[in-house]
């Protein structure tokens, strides 16, 4: 194993998720001893091809089919039936990672889903398309201090008494939120019953994760903390109220795990040949025509957790430019450049115009995304090729790039000011350049 001069790596999405993280994530983590989820929940999909097969995760970390550590700090938010469920997938295809799980990330209750939905149907034009997993609503929770932690799921007495408060504030809840006459069919004993056992399942897992890892640092052990959703997707500085309920940014590590920021060594940012999201909010370089369709099919833009068509455009550098200056990323991955091949030209939106004028930065505002228009330059495309050939391309190395693409990548290193590192021209671990070390 080449020697380490960074420990601590962290990857996140710079966009609205979907840039293809996973195999990033995945290629990285062979460096790595311990991977760490640090946000979200079973919203997020890392797809993982290993060999031909594909591997699909929405709440371990992707790191788990290379039997390393992993880890899902405090900052999570937990549906105890889907971990287990993706535990057993891997015990079925004869991994065995040795996981750990927080004693304070928050759990997920099936009034969560429901209330989710409610609540998605009352916000009308403001609905962000959530994936129905219980996400916001649990967060919610978590913030108002109503929420139950991993750890209390571990003590019957403890559980019991923190569970019947909150299923009595839903249930009141659920009358007022709710239009129809639909009754609230959840049975408060069988759940209790149901989550007692997912503790007990669980309680082999469960340890003070923040002391692990920082024990973990201290002892000069390598860690990758892998960011789910994307920078602008994020609860604080995402394109508020269309994006997802956590932290998601590189900052979110330092909350979402208790290790400090100054034992943080290095930030990568994951971006893709073009832009995609899925769910609702203003996206100014979207395409709706022929394009939008190839790009779709060729990038197989279809969603991992609830397998809607995505959204798809022309690469947003502004709103990359806003990410890559919060998260401040030392070096970019750039994955899907295979996708858009056969496009000519290419488009790179390189800024927005708002009321006839050119705006400095990114506006984080819906209202004012909604009426830019996107600034753009033109750059020739290239050729498609079949699969093989851009394997054979990515054994060889950078040089071996048709030129065009070559073109794209510097044009974005320049605009961006941020080195693209990583160049991924297909779905394998093995369809990658990685054009500058990043360990
Ligand atoms: P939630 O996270 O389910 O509450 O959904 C909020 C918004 O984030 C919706 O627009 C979702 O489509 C989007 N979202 C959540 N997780 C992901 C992800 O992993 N990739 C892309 N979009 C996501």
């Amino acid at each position: 194993m080449e020697t380490k001069k960074n420990h601590t790596l962290v990857v996140t999405g710079a966009s609205w998720g979907d840039e293809g993280k996973g195999k990033i994530v995945d290629l990285l983590a062979s460096g790595a001893e311990i991977v760490v989820r640090f946000q979200g929940g079973n919203n997020a999909g890392h797809t993982v091809v290993v060999k031909g097969k594909k591997y699909k995760f929405h709440l371990l970390p992707s790191g788990a089919i290379q039997n390393k550590t992993i880890v899902i700090g405090n900052g999570l938010v937990i549906d105890p039936k889907v971990l287990f469920e993706e535990l057993n997938m891997l015990k079925k295809e004869g991994f065995n990672p040795n996981l750990k799980i927080s004693e304070n990330a928050h759990i997920i209750f099936p009034f969560h889903n429901l209330i989710d939905g409610l609540e998605e149907e009352e916000k009308g034009n403001y609905a962000a398309g959530t994936t129905m997993r219980g996400i916001g609503p649990t967060y919610c929770d978590k913030m108002s201090r109503f929420g139950i932690r991993v750890y209390d799921l571990l003590d019957e007495k403890i559980f019991r008494s923190k569970f019947e408060k909150i299923f009595e504030l839903k249930r009141k809840m659920y009358k007022t939120l709710v239009n129809t006459d639909k009754e609230w069919d959840l049975d408060k004993e069988e759940i209790i019953k149901r989550y007692l056992d997912h503790g007990n399942k669980m309680k082999q897992y469960v340890i003070n994760t923040a002391f692990y890892l920082n024990q973990a640092i201290d002892e000069g052990k390598v860690i990758l903390f892998e960011g789910a959703q994307g920078a602008l997707l994020g609860i604080d500085h995402g394109m508020y109220p269309f994006g997802t309920s956590s932290v998601t940014w590189s900052g979110g590590v330092c909350a979402g795990t208790g290790v400090g920021p100054t034992r943080i060594d290095k930030l990568i940012g994951v971006i893709k040949a073009y832009t995609s999201r899925v769910g609702g909010g203003p996206l100014p370089t979207e395409l709706n025509d022929n394009i939008a369709h190839q790009i779709r099919e060729q990038g197989h833009e279809y969603g991992t957790t609830t397998g809607r068509p995505r959204r798809v455009g022309w690469i947003d550098l502004f709103s990359l430019k806003y990410a890559v200056m919060i998260n401040h990323y030392d070096s970019l991955a750039i994955t899907l450049l295979d996708a858009l091949a056969g496009v000519d030209p290419v488009k790179l939106c390189v800024g927005y115009n708002y009321n006839g004028e050119s705006l400095k930065t990114w506006p984080i505002q819906s209202e004012i995304i909604e009426k830019c228009i996107p600034e753009y330059i033109e750059m020739p495309g290239w050729k498609n090729l079949p699969p093989e050939e851009w394997s054979r391309i990515a054994k060889k190395g950078y040089n071996a790039l048709p030129d065009k693409i070559k073109d794209y990548v510097d044009k974005i290193e320049e605009i961006l000011g941020t080195e693209l590192a990583i160049i991924s021209i297909g779905p394998n671990r093995s369809d990658t350049i990685i054009k500058k070390s990043i360990w």
